[in-house]
């Protein structure tokens, strides 16, 4: 098997048409966030009985025609645009689905944490390891003392796994930093390869992520350092206009629900809207907080309180839809006995997302389809639930559903064309390499050779 990265694909440069055919489906996910999907909702996917497949135009990196061939060809020829003007991809009767998104990462970070999943084995506890300097604080250590260059190298890697996956925009977190210097060029190693792309990175600073070791031996070390993201942080980040978001790690025993609030509120009075890490690890009024502060997600959510699943619903019913982003890959590698209760949110109308949540301590997999499958096993959502989890409700985490997420017309032509005729089958062949071809903004970003 060979993989082809395309580098280099910006956003800016000329662009050409792309005509993909052949396609056995195409899922669109049109129609909005879903809760609840079904693979059967006509609006969500275009199946085709047409010998020749379905197709797809796409002219200047967006979607202006989709579905039977004899269509596409007629609404080019209104558009006045030849043939000859579009390069042409076969998807082999492929299923072509939107680029996945993966709506919760914390992509830029250095060093690794391997024995920490020997300590598990034998029994310690995740926050346990933090409390003695390990954990997060160790990836701290290891981050400060990385370079730019070596940083961006690093996280260059891990995108180019993603994009091989189907993956076309991610969020990402500061938050190995927690301090001035590093969280800036945390969020300026994330302005860099998003700019080289192809990945378009959404970058989010998570200053509150952990107490660092220059506050934690003082008497008032975690209010003190709060106070320090919302006074020294907080500006220096707004001031560089480097991140679309501000999160907090909301969890009993590192930062209260309290303590998130002023945080998230400081951020949005900055212009840096909120989303967080809420009921990791206990209930710690995370999602009451999430949907008290209209946050765009509230990403975890293993064990939400009753009442934390009641706002949640509430914020729904309102038309609010704080979406529930589970990461599902993290319980799992915690060898937690507990799961995110999706099927009570789903039921009680909460928009569901996925992410890898992908970072050295919780969850070291760049591998969404792979978070798709334990969604599917741990979560009991659908296979077209997954999907919609990791396209349109994962832009709509993003607050980006405007542009990406679906394949509709005018929308972005980010897609992917997988290696298998229908799209439940994404989810059934765990942690495999399905995506032949990877499109973003209109322009062939990945290929790989099966
Ligand atoms: O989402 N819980 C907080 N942050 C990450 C883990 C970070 C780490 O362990 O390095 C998470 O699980
Ligand atoms: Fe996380």
């Amino acid at each position: 098997m060979t993989l082809r990265i395309i580098t280099g694909g910006r956003r800016d440069g000329p662009t050409n048409g792309l005509i993909v055919h052949g396609a056995a489906e195409l899922v669109t996910m049109a129609g909005g966030v879903r809760v609840g999907a079904s693979m059967n909702d006509p609006a969500a996917l275009v199946a085709g009985d047409d010998p020749g497949g379905l197709s797809l135009a796409a002219w200047d990196g967006r979607i202006i025609a989709l579905g039977p061939w004899g269509a596409v060809e007629s609404a080019l020829d209104a558009a006045d645009l030849p043939l000859s003007q579009f390069t042409r991809l076969d998807a082999r009767r492929g299923t072509v689905t939107p680029g996945l998104i993966d709506p919760h990462t914390h992509l830029p970070f250095a060093g690794s944490r391997e024995r920490e999943l020997v300590l598990r084995q034998r029994g310690a506890g995740y926050l346990e390891i933090l409390a003695e300097g390990g954990g997060i604080l160790s990836t701290v250590a290891a981050t400060r003392a990385a370079s730019f260059g070596e940083l961006v190298a690093h996280g260059r890697r891990w995108l180019h796994e993603m994009l091989s996956h189907g993956v076309t925009t991610i969020e990402a977190k500061s938050g190995y930093g927690l301090d001035v210097e590093t969280e800036l060029r945390l969020l300026d190693v994330l302005r860099e390869l998003d700019g080289e792309g192809p990945i378009e990175i959404v970058p989010t600073f998570l200053g509150a992520h952990a107490v660092p070791p220059e506050f934690r031996h003082r008497p008032d070390g975690t209010e003190a350092f709060v106070q320090h993201v919302i006074d020294e942080q907080l500006p220096a980040v707004a001031e560089q206009g480097i991140a679309r978001f501000c999160d907090v790690f909301c969890e009993e025993g590192v930062f209260s629900a309290d303590q998130s609030r002023r945080v998230l509120q400081a951020g949005a009075r900055l212009g840096l809207a909120p989303r967080l890490h809420a009921d990791e690890l206990a209930p710690s009024g995370g999602a009451e907080l999430a949907a008290e502060l209209d946050a765009a997600s509230a990403d975890h959510l293993a064990v939400p309180s009753e009442a934390g699943v009641d706002a949640l619903a509430a914020a729904a019913s309102a038309g609010r839809g704080v979406v529930a982003t589970l990461l599902p890959a993290t319980t799992w590698f915690l060898m937690a006995d507990h799961h995110a209760p999706a099927r009570e949110l789903i039921d009680r109308g909460v928009p569901v997302a996925l992410g890898t949540d992908f970072n050295p301590g919780t969850s070291p997999t760049p591998n969404l389809p792979l978070v798709m499958t334990l969604a599917c096993l741990a979560l009991r959502l659908t296979p077209a639930e997954a999907l919609a989890a990791v396209t349109i409700n994962a832009a709509a985490a993003l607050r980006l559903d405007d542009r990406i997420g679906s394949l509709e017309i005018g929308k972005s032509a980010d897609l992917v064309v997988w290696g298998v005729p229908t799209a439940t089958q994404i989810p059934y062949w765990p942690g495999a390499g399905l995506a032949r071809v990877v499109v973003k903004r209109g322009r062939v970003v990945s290929e790989r050779a099966i």
